[in-house]
């Protein structure tokens, strides 16, 4: 379109209001005749592509570095999430708390239920309704200032559609506690408790898979050399890090309809499979990652401190228990002297670890009753890990912890600004171990990063800030944000050949950030 056609000829009204041609000044505009501007002569308008990332004074929570993904764009999965997922995942909420309510007697509880119910309902209608997001209401609960503070600086008239879809997708979870949280007895209510424990008895050939090779706490044979005890610990790292990986492709938000069978087939955890699946990690920084255990081995080992790993967790059930399978070997390797769980305050993305939850499983395996055709060796192998992970949580080896930052909206962008108590306590980890789709959404402010951004670029001030942990990701890819691919083609070849490779869980990344360890942290 030429210069000129695109300057729309001023009408006589519009000439007064604007002063275009002389009209503010009094000079009349015979009889409203039309008066067009050529600029014919003028250079061509360019049309410039915004320049991406952006700057970080440019980004915020609705400016992400890289364009972000967002609930009206259809090519993303943000699209089917928050039109379709989000809708039938409440839906199945309310069933559940109806199905809870059926089960009261007292009249002062069921009256107070009922209203949860209204609540969700007209949940329901806003999310249906593509309603604007309004704040949060103050049920006292200490996360209303940050979930208020967001909505009023960057979501001021933001809908579900329209607001980023990480953002939007959170309230969405945060309005589902809202629902509970400003009642009378129903505070802490988990509309997705029942779900969660049943993935894990549903996963009993997994289950016992590893508590049967696990049950005996990690030696060496004597009489191997120390070349061959490292070798040894070297390769079950590994093995291990490919469970821990995997187990988080059970996500309960995407596989609430799944078989047994295929659940059993995504559990897998045998040598022969973990081998060929490593050929899935599309960005993978396993021996990276071996090295720097290697080092907080011996470093932390020759201080006499040993080391601290932090997990923050993805899911509970198979996934948790995979977790702690991992976090077993490292403190039995003496790679680590404590390890520390950082859970969600309340039911979070469905399948998201709680302190109820953590609970659940570790008394279930000592006292459960949940896998009615295991043989008594199984039971017991699972009673014995069990017994012991509740022993190192008296002995103060593992904690479990929930910080409220964890349920918020903001990405880790900005955990060193809002929850700077946070930053400071990772800090102190040798290695903090990020799981699961939505923890690599909020550390890569889940934008359109090209595939082949290094790692340490996506994640921003959690590798940049003085004082940065080392920070790994074990994700399998749910989700349209990747980064750490050698090349952008990997990618693009997937695009052409796989359609839903960035959904299906079928491939994963491992990646390391060496961050700025033990520098002083300083905040502005
Ligand atoms: O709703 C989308 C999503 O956030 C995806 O990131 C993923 O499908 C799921 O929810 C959560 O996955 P995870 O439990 O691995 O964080
Ligand atoms: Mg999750």
């Amino acid at each position: 379109m030429s210069a000129s056609a695109k300057l729309a000829p001023p009408t006589a009204n519009a000439s007064k209001a604007n002063g275009v041609n002389g009209a503010s000044n009094g000079a009349p505009n015979a009889g409203g005749v039309k008066v067009s501007l050529s600029l014919g002569n003028l250079p061509q308008k360019k049309e410039l592509k915004a320049l991406y990332p952006r700057t970080p004074s440019r980004v915020d929570p609705n400016n992400p570095p890289w364009p972000a993904y967002r609930g009206y764009h259809e090519y993303s999965f943000a699209y089917a999430t928050m039109g379709h997922r989000l809708p039938t995942i409440l839906g199945k909420a309310i069933e559940d708390t109806i199905r809870t309510l059926n089960d009261q007697s007292a009249e002062d509880k069921v009256v107070d239920l009922v209203k949860c119910v209204e609540r969700m309902d007209d949940l329901m209608s806003d999310l249906s309704g593509n309603q604007k997001l309004r704040p949060i209401i103050d049920d006292g609960e200490g996360d209303i200032p940050l979930w208020n503070k967001e909505i009023a600086k960057y979501f001021q008239g933001k809908d579900f559609m329209n607001a980023p879809w990480l953002f939007a997708e959170a309230y969405k979870y945060r309005r589902l506690h809202e629902c509970f949280s400003i009642s009378q007895y129903w505070k802490d209510y988990d509309v997705f408790f029942r779900q969660k424990c049943d993935t894990f008895s549903r996963s009993s050939d997994a289950v016992f898979e590893l508590s049967t090779r696990f049950v005996e706490p990690f030696t060496h044979a004597n009489h191997l050399s120390d070349g061959d005890k490292l070798e040894k610990e070297r390769l079950m790292f590994l093995e291990l890090t490919q469970v821990c990986l995997w187990g988080n492709s059970t996500d309960l938000s995407l596989l609430i309809n799944m078989t047994e069978d295929q659940i059993k087939s995504l559990q897998s955890t045998g040598g022969e499979h973990l081998a060929a699946t490593e050929k899935n990690i599309l960005g993978n920084h396993m021996s990276r990652l071996w090295e720097t255990i290697k080092d907080i081995k011996e470093t932390r080992g020759r201080s006499g401190a040993g080391g601290r790993i932090d997990f923050v967790l993805d899911n509970a059930g198979f996934e948790l228990y995979c977790d702690c399978v991992y976090a077993d070997f490292l403190i039995q390797s003496g790679i680590a002297s404590q390890v520390r769980f950082h859970g969600k305050r309340f039911a979070w993305f469905v399948s998201d670890v709680t302190r109820k939850d953590w609970e659940w499983l570790l008394n279930s395996m000592v006292y459960g009753q949940l896998f009615p055709k295991a043989t008594d060796a199984e039971l017991e192998s699972l009673r014995r890990l069990g017994r012991r992970w509740k022993q190192y949580e008296k002995e103060g080896k593992w904690v479990y912890e929930q910080h409220a930052f964890w349920c918020t909206g903001y990405t880790y962008w900005d955990l060193h600004t809002e929850a700077p108590d946070l930053f400071l306590h990772l800090s102190q980890s040798d290695l903090v171990i990020f799981k699961g789709d939505l923890n690599h959404r909020k550390l890569t402010y889940d934008c359109a990063a090209p595939a082949s951004t290094p790692f340490d670029v996506a994640i921003g001030p959690m590798a940049t800030f003085p004082g940065a942990p080392r920070v790994a990701s074990l994700r399998t890819i749910k989700s349209d944000v990747v980064v750490g691919f050698e090349s952008d083609a990997i990618a693009e070849q997937l695009d052409q050949d796989e359609a839903g490779w960035k959904i299906s869980g079928k491939y994963a990344v491992v990646l390391l950030s060496d961050g700025r360890p033990g520098e002083k942290v300083r905040f502005a």
